[in-house]
Order: C-alpha cells, then structure tokens, then sequence
C-alpha cells in the first residue's frame, strides 16, 4: 500500500531514454549555453544532465529522457521533489507571507518551536535556533558564535571533512579542489584524522580507528601543545559526507564528547548531509547517545526551498549579543513552512521513513555487494546514505581510474540513472535518494548501476 503511494509520486515509466544519443539535442544545447553564462566553480555543472522537470525521485531532461535521481540534489530532497504536499504549504503561504525582514513572522517561529522538538538529546527543548540559508553559512555561524560564547579562538576539525566554501566554512573543509589556490583561510583549525577505517593512516591491529581518533583529539584538546584551553569547538560530521560516506562506530562520538568536556571546547555535529532522516534516525548522531552542544541542519530540511541553520543550546545562545549577526534572507516564511511540511512527512507514523530508511537501505547494500564486482573494494552506510568505494585492485586498494570513473557515470547517465561520486579520490558511488523511494525504483537504479559495473 505504502509502496503504491510512493510510487504515484514520481514519473511511472523512469528510467525511460528516449533520444538516439545522450545528451539529447536540447540538454546538449543547454549544456553549452550554461558553460557559456554560469561559473563553473560551482559542483556538477560537467555532469551531461539537465533537469527540466520532477517528481519524487524520477525527473525529466528537456528531450524528455526521464530519470531516476540516487542523488536527491545532494541528500537536498528528502521527501522527494514536487511533493503534493510540500506544493500545497508553499501556495497557502506565498498568498499570505513570504519574506518577513527580520522580524519575528508566525512561520519561522513554528518552525523554530518543531526543531526545538525534534533536536537530538542534549538540545531537545532547551535550544535556540539561528537561521541561514546554506549549509556554509551554518557553519560560519557555528564556528563565529562558538568563538563568541567561549572566548576561546581555535576550532578541531577533521581529515576529508566537508562543511562548506568560505573563511572559515571552508577553513574546516579539507580536500584539493576546495583549497588548493584560495588559501590562507581562518586560521586556528587544527585538522585531526577521521576514523576511515579503510584508509587509516594507522596501524589498528590493537586499537580501532574510533579508538585512535578519539584519543588524539583528547591528546589535541588537554596537553598543552595547542593551547589547551584556547579550543572553542570540535566540529564534526557525525558521518562524513562528501569525504567518502564514512559511518564510524559509535564510540568515536562518544569519545569526542569526554574529550570536550574535559577541555571546556563545545561539541559541534555538523548534521547538513546526515540529517532529516537519512541515517534511519533524525539526526546522525543519534546513533551514538551522544549530546551536541551545537548542531547545523540544511539540505533536507529544506528540500525543494533553501533553509539551514544552527540550533545550540539555550544558555549559549544568551551569551551571544542581540542584533549581532544580521541575516537579510534567512527563514523566509515559504521555506519555514515547506520545511515544517517535510518534517511532518518525515515524522508520518503511516510511511515510517526514517525505519523503512534503515531496513531498505540495509537491502541495498546486500544487493551491490550481491554484484560481485572486482572494483567494489567497501560498500558502507548507515540508512539511505551508502557509499560504494571503488577500487583498481581490493588489496592494494588503489582508487578506480578517472577513466573508469568517467564510463561508469557514462552508463550511468546513458541509461537514465543519476549518481554522484564523493570520496577524498572521487572514487566513493553514492546512493543517497530520498526517503520516499520506492522499492522497484531503488532496485531498479541499482540494477543498472550492477550492469555498468560489470561492463568495466
Ligand atoms: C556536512 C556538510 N556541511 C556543510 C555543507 C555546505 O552546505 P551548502 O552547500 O548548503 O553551503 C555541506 C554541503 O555538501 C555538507 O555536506
């Protein structure tokens, strides 16, 4: 029945290819104008696809190719694109409010009130929200008011973590593409290795990666070597995104938050790509009883509108100086109202997302590691957030060839099936579709991405 529901959601007939070759004579005519107006600096802008219109999880190219999308925007789309209701909450409230100044308006406090409900243990009912746009702007909030509450200056982040593009967002991200030329950014970030197990820099025939990790921050937050007591935050994706989809074992948060409280420095869990559900919880970090001091949203929390922030504990929040941080866009009425909207689907005690994330997504991954490819060297995940590393060779563990790469995304692409690479060697498949899946269209997609594996 549920499956039924979910299923009129999106185009019936996805993955459909209707032109003779692809891209298409109109995608291949938007292709060259978008190089020709748009900067490039941006992510995905090579990929051969062009979105024309969606629904659910399926869209069409402007040639009329229709698509399955493993990729939800970047895990933006959480209950799908186009959702009847989401359509409905945003036509009530762009005929009764949409940008508000920054005063207070009915829907920013609704939404503001069902986040302080929804918060991880720690934060639940005694936190407050400020509200961005993106994801980046988040964690420049996150890293200026931990600063501004501890009156400490450093921050601890991690190895292949990803929490934005700025001064300081970008400070914490590591990775080439994002650094290499745009340097000096904030400094004071301390960089500190994420237990990947796969690719650990270290020997973990006695210890665990968690184990190992976890102790080194404490090592970094309580000797005297970085100023110990000048650490505001250690800020952390409680499964790291666009690092390679890396789950770590509980105990790594658990340790982190010893660590900090130890320290004084604030636990910060950057929730932009592993929050809204994904995991199979609502927050990443919950799988690890953990409590944050701290914690960003975005992505899918807003969906089809941009809406992200950071909510923090109360009694931070009061030492933070009113006015002090003025943001002209943020929670605009027809975002808080769709991201009120997403939550109540999320929270649907008839569809049960964030169980059936957990139980489908466990499918998942014994159906890819079914594919018995040579090149598949992990499939890892928690919920709808996999992760498929891709390998020349199991045992030496070499990243797959660019040139590889580029076929498999061309059979991907080809026969309508959009999946996006992540990983520190852009060798790590993502499948990360929103929660509102259907069962054939998952199965389906990952099909295709069995026999595009099997052809290299
Ligand atoms: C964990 C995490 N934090 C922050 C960001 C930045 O978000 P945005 O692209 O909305 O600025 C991202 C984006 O991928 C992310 O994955």
């Amino acid at each position: 029945m549920i499956e039924t529901e979910l299923e009129a959601l999106s185009f019936p007939d996805a993955p459909k290819m209707v032109t003779a070759e692809f891209p298409g004579p109109k995608a291949a005519a938007a292709l060259a104008q978008s190089a020709r107006t748009e900067s490039m600096a941006r992510g995905g802008g090579r990929m051969p696809v062009v979105m024309d219109q969606a629904r659910g999880v399926t869209f069409k190219d402007p040639d009329g190719n229709t698509f399955i999308d493993l990729s939800a925007g970047v895990g933006v789309s959480s209950v799908g694109r186009c959702h009847p209701k989401v359509l409905a909450a945003m036509r009530e409230q762009s005929e009764s409010l949409m940008h508000a100044m920054e005063v207070n308006s009915t829907k920013r406090t609704e939404l503001a009130t069902k986040l302080s409900e929804i918060m991880p243990e720690g934060l639940r009912g005694n936190c407050i929200t400020y509200f961005t746009q993106g994801g980046s702007d988040a964690l420049e909030a996150a890293v200026k008011f931990a600063k501004r509450v501890t009156g400490r200056h450093q921050v601890i982040a991690f190895h292949g973590g990803y929490h934005g593009v700025w001064q300081a967002s970008g400070a914490l991200t590591t990775g080439t593409a994002y650094r290499k030329g745009y340097g000096p950014f904030m400094g004071g970030v301390i960089h500190a290795p994420y237990p990947y197990a796969y690719r650990f820099p270290f020997d973990t025939t006695h210890k665990s990666a968690e184990q190992i990790a976890g102790e080194y921050v404490d090592y970094l937050l309580n000797t005297p070597y970085t100023a110990a007591d000048d650490v505001a935050a250690v800020i952390v994706e409680p499964v790291q995104g666009e690092g390679g989809y890396v789950p770590p074992a509980p105990e790594f948060l658990q340790l982190l938050r010893k660590a900090c409280d130890r320290s004084g420095a604030l636990l910060i869990v950057d929730e932009v790509q592993a929050g809204a559900g994904r995991t199979g919880k609502m927050w990443a970090v919950e799988h690890s009883g953990v409590k944050p001091d701290m914690l960003t949203f975005g992505k899918g929390i807003g969906g089809d509108v941009p809406m992200a922030g950071l909510v923090m504990r109360s009694d931070l929040a009061a030492k933070i100086p009113d006015g002090s941080a003025p943001n002209t866009f943020a929670a605009n009425s027809v975002s808080a109202a769709v991201a009120l909207t997403n939550i109540a689907i999320l929270q649907d005690p008839a569809l049960n997302l964030l169980e059936r994330a957990h139980a489908l997504g466990q499918e998942a991954q014994e159906r890819i590691r079914g594919f018995n490819s040579p090149f598949v060297g992990e499939v890892r995940g928690r919920g709808l957030m996999i992760g498929i590393e891709l390998v020349e060779d199991k045992v030496t563990k070499e990243p797959l060839k660019g040139e590889r790469l580029g076929q498999l995304m061309g059979y991907l692409t080809s026969h309508g099936v959009l999946m996006i690479p992540c990983g520190r060697y852009t060798n790590v498949m993502r499948v990360m579709p929103s929660l509102t899946i259907p069962r054939k269209l998952l199965f389906k997609a990952l099909d295709v991405f069995g026999e595009g594996l099997a052809k290299l």
